[in-house]
């Protein structure tokens, strides 16, 4: 096990940003920068024993920086869209920024988490390496009300999970929804695109969305559409159906409404890669999960390590609150009231078969 912290390069005023690598025993190595608290490394075995890069990444923060697509970043104050950039709570109407086509409030706003330097600190605790980050985001920011406190700590454990654990405190009611924004590719980041992965989402409904991407209100079970993800089904089966959903959304990118017992983790998601054998078991305390199959990614992308990336090629399984739930009183509150903790627990296990 061990926990080691690099120079990742500068922010335009010089700021520093640091890159941390965490890795255990069993060929687990994750590397973690403060800008975004981004993973930007994820080197795990596949059947064969040999590792491989199973992320996206950029080499460099100023393509962090510059290059959209919230490449493995931390997302927050509220990921995924609020629409019209507006919500109403105790009778104030709140305006955030239009950072989507001037439409739709999009992962946070201008300067989400996702591009901010979080504060960082090792915290070795027993045999598991452990990444504490931490920031503070002031009232206003992005037009949010409330100081908002939030601390998210990466782990990795014996067994090849990461878990990633956030935390947050307010002093005025928000809205907060915190997620990761990962793109995997379980045959190795660059290597084609994921339509080959075999995906199994743990939901017997979704949440359909309008041509804002904005959920229309409706809970649609899945069984008979394209999005029945119920049992391990190939995703380049169905992504070109002639579907009302997936024409709207150019591909998956939707959030779906998870099968939850009771309180704590319980699985939202596994993905399996055939020539890989690479399983990845996602879990998580949240209602929701958004697996979008990369369809915003361009069809030439200069990535990590001299890899170029295209057009999906790479997965993200989002676990959150669903879409705009500040607009939609009929979901899940995702507000957080002083006096209480937000606490979400995702955890991402790696394997192979
Ligand atoms: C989320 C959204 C997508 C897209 C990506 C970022 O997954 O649901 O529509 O905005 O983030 O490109």
């Amino acid at each position: 096990m061990s926990l080691i912290k690099d120079t990742f390069g500068n922010l335009p005023d010089g700021a520093p940003v640091h890159l941390y690598t965490l890795a255990n025993e069993n060929g687990l190595a994750v590397k973690i920068s403060t800008l975004g608290g981004a993973v930007v490394e994820l080197q795990a075995p596949g059947r064969d024993g040999k590792p491989d890069n199973l992320v996206l990444g950029y080499d460099t923060v100023d393509e962090y920086l510059n290059n959209g697509g919230y490449l493995g970043a931390l997302v927050g104050r509220y990921a995924n869209r609020i629409g019209d950039g507006r919500f109403e709570l105790n009778g104030k109407t709140y305006e955030l920024a239009r950072n989507e086509k001037d439409i739709n409030h999009l992962h946070g706003g201008k300067l989400g988490f996702s591009h901010r330097v979080w504060r960082d600190e090792a915290l070795n605790q027993g045999p598991e390496p452990v990444l504490g980050l931490s920031l503070h985001s002031p009232d206003g920011e992005e037009g949010y009300p409330g100081s908002l406190s939030v601390s998210v700590h990466y782990s990795l454990t014996q067994n090849n999970a990461l878990h990633i654990r956030y935390s947050a405190s307010i002093d005025r009611p928000c809205p907060v929804n915190l997620t990761n924004h990962t793109y995997f590719n379980l045959a190795g980041a660059g290597s084609g695109d994921v339509l080959n992965h075999e995906m199994q989402i743990n939901a017997d409904s979704f949440t359909p969305c309008d041509e804002k991407l904005l959920p229309t209100g409706e809970f649609r079970p899945v069984a008979g559409t394209p999005l029945d993800f119920r049992r391990p089904a190939v995703i380049g089966d169905r992504i070109g159906d002639d579907y009302g959903q997936l024409k709207k959304a150019g591909g998956y990118d939707h959030n779906w409404v998870l099968n939850r017992n009771g309180e704590g983790q319980s699985l939202a998601a596994r993905v399996h890669e055939p020539v890989s054998g690479r399983v990845m078991e996602v879990f998580t305390t949240e209602p929701g999960v958004q697996f979008y199959s990369g369809n915003f990614l361009p069809r030439a992308l200069a990535g990590r390590g001299g890899k170029t990336y295209g057009w999906r090629f790479g997965l993200c399984l989002e676990t959150q609150h669903y879409p705009d739930s500040p607009n939609r009183p009929e979901f899940p509150s995702s507000i957080l009231n002083p006096g209480h903790d937000y606490n979400q627990h995702t955890t991402f296990k790696f394997s192979s078969q």
